[in-house]
């Protein structure tokens, strides 16, 4: 599918990784709606963006919400073309800390819900106004791009919530492409490294550097222009689908 003249959606949209997506579609001649919680990021988003860009604040754990913006996102440009999945939060715990306290269930469950239902509930509404789309070439009528992390493999001291949401998109990574297969729809998930994105802002130098040494080659933080750019190949090349693909420059995370 080519990003010139589609139209996508991207969760998360008017921050870090997500924003980096939707200013390469931009870019490329594509038009988006921005869903995410963040009011006045999307306002300056939008204001950045210009004529091609929309924001619509949905949290994603609001099922109504979902629903509903989906329809309003699809009524924007009248289809979308393009999912990516990039809305999520990170917060750590340890299981038992060194006070004894246990991990808080709430925490848990509202990790689970923001990363790993939100995604799938979005991920269902978006799918279903994909299948009235008319089909393009090898009968193709959508492309979904999902954000796991590596934290799904090898998930740090304090991930237990965020690696066990991550872990679900990387599982559900095949059996949706193979749903999504009868519409012309494919569904790929990309597992980032350690990105400079908003997630980092207030760390310090030395631990960023800390954390850049972790990539094997080159040793940098990866940037959201990386990632878009891995979203813009998952886009444009058709045989891409099924699969989790990380973006980390070769980084093995170990346990802390
Ligand atoms: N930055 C990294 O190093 C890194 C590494 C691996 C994976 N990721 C994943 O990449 C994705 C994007 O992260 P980022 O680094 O760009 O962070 P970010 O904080 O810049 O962006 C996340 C966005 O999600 C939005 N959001 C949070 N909860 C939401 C909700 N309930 N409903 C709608 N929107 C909501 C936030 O408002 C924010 O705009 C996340 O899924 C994150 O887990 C990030």
């Amino acid at each position: 599918m080519k990003i010139e003249g589609s139209v996508a959606l991207v969760t998360g949209g008017v921050s870090g990784l997500g924003f980096g997506a939707v200013s390469r579609f931009v870019r490329g001649g594509g038009s988006v709606v921005m869903l995410d919680i963040n009011e006045a990021h999307g306002a300056a988003a939008v204001d950045a963006l210009g004529e091609s860009a929309r924001f619509i604040r949905c949290d994603v754990r609001d099922r109504d919400a979902v629903a509903d913006s989906v329809v309003r996102a699809a009524e924007e440009w009248g289809r979308i073309d393009i999912l990516v999945n990039a809305a999520g939060v990170a917060p750590a715990q340890r299981l038992i800390s060194r006070d004894g306290e246990l991990f808080d269930l709430d925490l848990f469950k509202f990790v689970i819900e923001v990363n790993l239902i939100g995604m799938f509930d979005v991920t269902r509404n978006v799918a279903a106004v994909m299948s009235t789309n008319e089909p393009g070439p090898d009968g193709e009528r959508g492309v979904i791009v999902n954000v796991a992390s590596i934290a799904a493999f090898e998930g740090q001291i304090g991930q237990a919530a965020y690696s066990a949401s991550k872990g679900g998109i990387v599982g559900m990574t095949l059996p949706l492409a193979r749903d999504l297969a009868s519409i012309g729809v494919r569904a790929v998930t990309i597992a980032p490294g350690i990105m400079d994105t908003p997630l980092l802002a207030d760390a310090p130098d030395e631990l960023k550097e800390s954390l850049a040494a972790l990539h094997v080659f080159p040793r940098r933080l990866g940037t959201p222009e990386d990632f878009a750019h891995l979203v813009q190949s998952i886009v444009e090349n058709p045989l891409l689908n099924g699969e989790v693909i990380r973006l980390d420059a070769g980084a093995r995370m170990p346990p802390r």
